[in-house]
């Protein structure tokens, strides 16, 4: 078994629309989570790298939002259009 040496926690927590703000649903941090993990295997960068999901992060408002482990790394209200950037901080 290969331990990954870096983590991206992605939240895809979806409330209701009449409730407090949350990274999935209208967000779209479901669509970005696979974007991320196709680039990490097209990439190559299985299984030093790792993408997951995960339920709140605690930030909430203007996500979505994913932290990055072990550097301790947050990306904020990023969008399809920072998907490559996001890869580039896992492969350094
Ligand atoms: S719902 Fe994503 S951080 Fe809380």
């Amino acid at each position: 078994m290969t331990v990954p040496e870096k983590l991206l926690f992605v939240c895809v927590n979806e409330r209701a629309p009449d409730a407090k703000e949350s990274c999935g649903g209208h967000h779209g941090s479901g669509e970005f989570l696979r974007a991320l993990k196709d680039g990490v295997k097209r990439r190559g960068l299985k299984p030093r790298v790792r993408v997951t999901h995960t339920g709140c992060l605690g930030v909430c408002h203007g996500g979505p939002h994913a932290y990055l482990a072990p550097e301790g790394r947050w990306f904020h209200a990023w969008g399809a259009e920072d998907v490559d950037s996001i890869l580039d901080a896992l492969e350094a």
